[in-house]
């Protein structure tokens, strides 16, 4: 079986080749980062444009990776929730078109699903059934997955995303977007105890985060309750340093506390992480740490398929197994669809 896979939900456009084995035949990505950086976000209008522009060469050279021409695919797949809504139709459209030119079956690919089955592509052994954890920059969600299909909400940030965090904290620290790498990097030379930041929920039951009060409680340790501009506050190297090490390890707290939480209130012992802030350093190791003194198996997406990438769509040969497929009216949905 051979799947070509289609990512479009944010400021990635990707496209892969994956067997029914989980082999990635070839896989391309083609990041946005630079349109994005001068804005410190995404900017959704920019992002749909980019996608438009770049989605036939992607598709193109991700077949020709693969070696996989179309009419030997046996579906085609794509994300089509959650997402941006400029950015989801350029890929659906796509992959609605080719699979109308090229008389393909089509399979709708979950992204928060996605970035959790991420995970399986490291490991033979099955890591389902588990608590899935989707850290990313648009999401901080936990799940009860039964199956790799059959996810169920558990709880997650009720403001930000950890990532988004990440990516408002280095624009205060005057580091480029996306964030949360540079963050990480200056990191390494601070100390993590410098500046008493808030964890939110960390002393309660509840399976939910909350960062915009940090986000908040950085900003009053740089410039203080009163001035509206973080940017005008000259920091020395050590204190960015002190400052990001700060905020990465009471964002790694959160994240480490509630999804060990999460783990022991559903009596499963899978833990299967994936999305952007996955690829942090700290968390992997503090999650490591955490897991081994826990009896806790921990599955962590490799880092490649920790930020959007289209393999992750693999996800789609459970669904091709299932006969699940789609009708060519399939919508996109930019809300989460909590399921
Ligand atoms: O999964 P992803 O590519 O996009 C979404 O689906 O949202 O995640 C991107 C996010 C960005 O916010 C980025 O700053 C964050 O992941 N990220 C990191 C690291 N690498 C990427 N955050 C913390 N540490 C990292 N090393
Ligand atoms: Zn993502």
């Amino acid at each position: 079986m051979k799947i070509l896979t289609i990512e479009t939900t944010c400021d990635e456009t990707a496209a892969a080749v994956v067997t029914g084995d989980l082999e990635v035949l070839g896989s391309v990505v083609a990041s946005q980062d630079k349109l994005h950086e001068a804005f410190q976000g995404v900017v959704p209008e920019i992002a749909a444009r980019a996608h438009v522009e770049r989605i036939l060469p992607v598709i193109d050279q991700a077949l020709q990776n693969s070696g996989v021409a179309l009419d030997k695919l046996d579906a085609i797949a794509v994300a089509n929730t959650p997402g941006l809504s400029g950015s989801l139709l350029v890929g659906v459209t796509a992959a609605k078109t080719l699979c109308l030119a090229a008389s393909k079956p089509l399979i709708a690919i979950n992204h928060l699903h996605a970035h959790v089955f991420a995970c399986q592509l490291a490991t033979k052994e099955p890591i389902f059934p588990c608590i899935g954890f989707i850290v990313s920059g648009g999401h901080t969600h936990l799940y009860r997955y039964e199956t790799p299909l059959d996810g169920t909400y558990l709880g997650g940030t009720i403001d930000d995303a950890a990532g988004e965090a990440f990516d408002k904290v280095a624009s205060m620290l005057g580091l480029p977007y996306p964030g949360g790498p540079h963050v990480s990097k200056v990191a390494l030379d601070g100390d993590p105890k410098a500046f008493k930041f808030p964890r939110s929920f960390i002393r309660q039951d509840r399976l939910d985060f909350s960062f915009s009060g940090l986000k908040t409680a950085v900003r009053y340790a740089i410039a203080g309750p009163g001035n509206a501009d973080v940017h005008v506050v000259e920091l020395s190297r050590q204190q960015v340093a002190d400052l990001a090490a700060s905020f990465q390890q009471a964002v790694v707290d959160c994240l480490v506390t509630k999804s060990l939480q999460a783990v022991k209130q559903s009596g499963l012992s899978n833990l299967c992480v994936g999305g952007g802030v996955a690829a942090n350093r700290v968390f992997r190791d503090q999650l490591t740490k955490a897991c081994e003194t826990e009896s806790v198996n921990l599955h962590i997406a490799p880092l490649e398929y920790c930020t959007d990438n289209a393999v992750m769509g693999a996800i789609a040969v459970e669904r091709f197994k299932e006969g699940l497929f789609e009708t060519l009216d399939l919508d996109i949905a930019p809300g989460l669809i909590r399921m």
